[in-house]
């Protein structure tokens, strides 16, 4: 891992604020890692090293992820002209996060950063202390309501215009026992028309290596749960398509080409949907 020595100071457990458990390795913690940031702790880091160890090149989809987020965000603005933000599952603020897409296009765009894990909530509400059109809320992705019936939401996004619902990198994080597509539904549900889908989900298709990956996973991180193509469909049920469809998160709208010189590249999926 590139992020081993690094150059700049992590941070430092010895401060972490009491809400926060340096003793076990969290996702967005994990994430920030892989992407280059410095908002884990060692656990985080040991956790990240022992995944990839199991799984080398594993962190290519953590990179994927991203970028088929920046992607499908730029899509929503540019395109299809959407100036209100959902982003559940948002993780930490790192470089080109969903807001600052948005506000490239129109500084007025609205988002809302919804995550359960209490280090976004610190980070995310100390970088947009002074942001009047950016909010960061404590919900959980399996309680939509929670998320849509809160005022700080209410304030910020116009739940009668359109509005695009970003669940990237978050939908594999949900169990099964959670219903994570009864979820995608009542949101949809919600959603009124012009509204947009943008969603990834790590696949399951006969390639031993999503049993290798997953296993690492569930067993540091509870969580990290690989689906068949026909679980993913399901989230975009009723919903248009966005060209190309549900395919490789690297195969959707590429900026480069190929799209991928990632050897995992087939084992995370992305697409785009509106609602008629
Ligand atoms: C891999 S990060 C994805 C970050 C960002 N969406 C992206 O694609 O770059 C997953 C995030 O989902 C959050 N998460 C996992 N389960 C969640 C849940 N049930 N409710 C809210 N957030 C959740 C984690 O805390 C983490 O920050």
């Amino acid at each position: 891992m590139s992020g081993t020595n690094k150059p700049w100071p992590v941070l430092d457990e010895s401060e972490a604020p009491p809400e926060i458990d340096v003793t076990v390795p969290s996702v967005a913690r994990m994430y920030d890692y892989i992407l280059g940031g410095r908002d884990n702790y060692a656990v985080d880091r040991e956790a990240v090293e022992g995944l990839m160890r199991e799984n080398p090149g594993a962190q290519a989809l953590a990179v994927d992820n991203r970028a088929f987020m920046r992607r499908a965000v730029r899509f929503l603005v540019e395109v299809a002209g959407i100036r209100q933000f959902v982003d559940i599952g948002s993780g930490l603020p790192t470089r080109q996060n969903v807001h600052q897409i948005a506000h490239s296009v129109d500084p007025g765009a609205r988002v809302v950063y919804v995550d359960n894990d209490p280090i976004v909530l610190a980070h995310g509400r100390a970088l947009l202390a002074d942001n009047a059109t950016t909010t960061v809320i404590d919900a959980d992705a399996a309680d939509p309501a929670a998320i849509f019936d809160n005022p700080e939401t209410r304030k910020f996004i116009d739940v009668d215009r359109p509005y695009a619902v970003v669940m990237v990198g978050l939908l594999h994080w949900i169990p099964d026992a959670d219903d994570p597509a009864g979820t995608v539904a009542y949101i949809r549900h919600l959603m009124p028309s012009g509204s947009y889908l943008a969603a990834t989900n790590l696949l399951a298709d006969d390639d031993p290596r999503a049993d290798g990956v997953e296993k690492s996973l569930t067993s540091r991180v509870g969580g990290g749960f690989f689906r068949p193509w026909e679980k993913h469909r399901e989230y975009f049920e009723g919903l248009r398509l966005v060209e190309p469809g549900l395919v490789y998160a690297n195969d959707w709208r590429p900026d480069r080409w190929p799209s991928s010189d990632d050897s995992y590249a087939t084992l995370l999926t992305g697409g785009v949907g509106r609602k008629p």
